[in-house]
């Protein structure tokens, strides 16, 4: 696969005759309700007509209210092509996750939480992903009850993913997460909230299954891109992150595979 360029704005080709598939990526818009936050509709219609498929990489609301969601998915009604989903931190604070995923799935959004889905040909896995920290430095489930429970979820995560990965049968697989796999790409985060950024966990389902890329987000003013230790491409597409590159999303293209006759 080729890492396209990032800047949005590359025609509809096709590479020496292969087809390829052009996945636009971003997340952390956090829509806050009462009109707040910026319009978003130019920036999904140029993804739409730029990219074939459309990934959001969590936290679209800033409370997760199933109105702050709505009026999120206002801004996608210029958008024509497939969009795939995974919910961040922010879209759980008002423990009404399955409500906020209903209105994304309404508005015709694939919301992926331990689910692989297949665009024309192209394999997706997704789940939000956890904190927890990262190598030998993660929590681990000694102590307190309370501690436990914490890495029970990053577990369950990781499971998640596991799960999602498993069910691909595609050569190209491609995963969302709204959390990082990875130290990486945290940049200039205090280092103090680095375990609340991600988890290491969640690697060794990258790992074992050999996914082809990873997009989270999460990491407002982290880095753009690192690699996990067996060379899978990791990008943070938080939306601050990229505004400050100058961007409005990350385009990434791969190989793939040629439709086959109908008949
Ligand atoms: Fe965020
Ligand atoms: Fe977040």
């Amino acid at each position: 696969m080729t890492e396209d360029d990032r800047q949005g704005g590359l025609e509809r080709r096709e590479k020496g005759g292969t087809r390829t598939m052009r996945i636009a990526a971003v997340g952390d818009f956090h829509c806050g309700g009462h009109g707040h936050g910026p319009d978003l509709t130019e920036l999904f219609t140029d993804a739409s007509r730029n990219a074939d498929v459309l990934l959001l990489l969590g936290d679209m609301t800033t409370h997760g209210e199933p109105d702050q969601m709505r009026e999120f998915t206002r801004f996608l009604s210029g958008v024509d092509i497939p969009v795939l989903a995974v919910l961040g931190n922010h879209d759980h604070e008002s423990d009404q996750a399955d409500r906020v995923q209903a209105v994304l799935e309404e508005a015709g959004v694939r919301v992926l939480d331990g689910d692989a889905a297949e665009v024309d040909g192209i394999g997706f896995a997704g789940t939000k992903g956890f904190g927890g920290g990262f190598g030998r430095h993660a929590l681990t489930t000694f102590g307190e009850r309370e501690t436990k429970a914490f890495v029970d979820a990053a577990l369950a995560e990781e499971l998640k993913l596991e799960r999602a990965l498993s069910e691909l049968r595609t050569e190209t697989r491609v995963v969302l997460l709204h959390y990082s796999p990875v130290a990486d790409t945290l940049g200039d985060e205090p280092h103090q909230i680095w375990p609340f950024l991600g988890s290491s966990r969640l690697l060794t389902p990258i790992e074992n299954y050999q996914a082809t890329v990873v997009f989270h987000g999460h990491a407002h003013i982290g880095a753009a891109e690192a690699r996990t230790p067996a060379g899978v491409p990791v990008y943070n597409v938080a939306m601050p992150l990229l505004k400050a590159a100058g961007l409005r999303y990350r385009l990434w293209t791969t190989p793939a595979p040629e439709r086959r006759g109908r008949g």
